[in-house]
């Protein structure tokens, strides 16, 4: 039977964040180095910012970004990267076994994002620190002048607070790869305390605690609870973290890892849900979403145990991205949108050269990977509010996931008009019964990303051609729409806008 999607008006899911939009930065391989800072590239700016990169950033419609870490946050000490930049000392990460540095720091961060439009979200290291470490960093940020960190600050030439309000509490703490890991009962007093005293210094901040690094880790469930039990009052947001990848050629599988993000959502959603019931609480937990995204992590990354040390920026997990990969981010949007109402912030994990929409070639040019498209499309429609969509559409059966709906969909609603946002995790074209409210839809544009079957390549030649080939406009004339119902026609494993 024809799938058939109802929207009205009516049914919604609530406002959309423009937070939804994050990406990430992390002091990992070339994502700031040569990623985006390199003085001396031809785009440079009076910092040493390229200015290619910040104007795909920009294209990109990203609206906030989680710096410095990720992995490479939990052994960081931020004093070593603020201060005259002579001074500073290159420091061992331990994360990524790679030597530090420290030319960017907080302040040159903090800077790129402020003129980028950007809105930053810090995370303080609670592995090898703590308390007093993580509301010396808040009050480094957002203190008026007339006490010592805030005024180092002043002195290192920066008056203003940067007026920092998203904060996460250290980063993947279940994971025992994570440096200073610590179970959820260290970890969720760690985190209470500090927040505590984070709070103190910046009672506008908002806060992360951290949930589990993945669905699969053997604790989920059980941490998101024990974590809250210590937390729940202070906190505003959990994290997750998801990426996926095609295994041993299970394309349906790939395909339907929006489904599986779907279900972890709501899993969190409910374990959090739960901690309040017991404390007979009106507070609801949201969700930040803060690391997603295809990253072939089983299949091509060797492990940072074994990456040799290296410096000078090395290529470190520099995914390259098909037209396949790009159709389930787009997916994966499509999930995040269905879930406004609980996932306020997401961040795409990350943002330039590490497992990343955007690409540099150290001296040469910056392109954009295929996944590129479906993001900077749905960041730039997806306005105003979420609506409730209603999908049936058959199943597919995959291993990975049990059933999955072959066909998905999001809506928003805005002064603009309707932005519609579908899969077709099929490899048959499918046609879809658009049913809403009022009369025939005029449509302004559609997009369409294909999947491919070749495998990526890295460089820009390979990128543009996956484009072309991939990504394109949706043929708006060949649209049937008539009183309350319009025909959406589908190319076999697709996504469109
Ligand atoms: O985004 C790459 C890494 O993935 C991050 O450092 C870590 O938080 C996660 O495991």
């Amino acid at each position: 039977s024809r799938p058939r999607i109802v929207l009205h008006p009516d049914f919604r899911v609530g406002p959309v964040d423009r937070r939804l939009f994050g990406s990430f930065v992390e002091h990992l391989g070339r994502a700031v180095y040569t990623g985006i800072h390199e003085p001396g590239h031809e785009t440079a700016d009076e910092h040493g910012f390229r200015r290619d990169v910040a104007d795909l950033t920009r294209e990109l419609g990203v609206s906030v970004v989680r710096y410095p870490g990720g992995n490479f946050v939990s052994n960081y000490i931020w004093e070593d990267g603020v201060g005259p930049v002579e001074d500073r000392k290159p420091f061992l990460d331990l994360a990524w076994r790679t030597v530090e540095p420290n030319v960017i720091g907080t302040d040159e961060f903090l800077q790129w994002a402020e003129r980028e439009g950007i809105e930053p979200m810090m995370a303080v290291n609670l592995g090898t620190r703590g308390v007093e470490a993580a509301a010396a960093l808040v009050e480094y940020c957002n203190g008026e002048a007339g006490t010592r960190w805030a005024d180092l600050r002043i002195a290192n030439g920066r008056a203003e607070p940067y007026k920092v309000k998203l904060w996460c509490l250290g980063n993947e703490m279940d994971g025992p790869w994570q440096i200073g890991h610590k179970d959820a009962h260290e970890y969720g007093k760690l985190a209470r305390n500090a927040g505590h005293a984070m709070k103190l210094v910046d009672p506008s901040i908002e806060l992360v605690a951290c949930g589990s690094s993945s669905m699969g880790m053997p604790t989920f469930g059980e941490w998101e609870q024990t974590v809250l039990s210590y937390t729940y009052d202070l906190v505003d947001h959990i994290s997750m973290h998801a990426y996926y990848e095609e295994l041993d050629g299970d394309r349906a599988s790939f395909l339907g890892s929006g489904t599986a993000m779907d279900r972890f959502i709501d899993r969190v959603v409910a374990s959090a849900d739960a901690v309040g019931a017991k404390r007979r609480s009106d507070k609801k937990i949201t969700i930040s979403f803060d690391e997603w995204n295809v990253w072939y992590l089983q299949s091509r990354f060797p492990g940072e145990q074994n990456l040799p040390i290296q410096k000078d920026a090395p290529r470190i997990i520099e995914d390259v991205y098909s037209g396949l990969d790009a159709v389930v981010v787009g997916d994966l949007l499509v999930t995040l949108l269905n879930h406004a109402d609980r996932v306020p912030v997401a961040c795409l994990a990350q943002l330039v050269n590490v497992i990343a929409p955007i690409m540099t070639e150290p001296g040469g040019e910056a392109w954009r990977q295929p996944t590129f498209h479906p993001f900077a499309t749905t960041a730039r429609l997806a306005r105003g509010e979420a609506l409730d969509v209603r999908v049936s559409a058959p199943v597919i059966t995959t291993s990975a996931h049990g059933d999955v709906p072959a066909v998905t969909a999001a809506a928003t609603l805005s002064d603009d008009g309707v932005a519609l946002f579908l899969t077709n995790r099929s490899a048959e074209p499918v046609e879809v019964e658009l049913a809403h409210a009022g009369a025939a839809l005029a449509l302004a544009e559609g997009w369409v990303m294909t999947a491919d079957h070749e495998p990526a390549v890295a460089g820009p030649e390979h990128a543009a051609k996956v484009a072309a080939a991939h990504w394109g406009t949706y043929d708006v004339a060949g649209l049937v729409s008539g009183e309350g119902v319009t025909t959406v026609r589908l190319a076999p494993e697709s996504w469109t806008a």
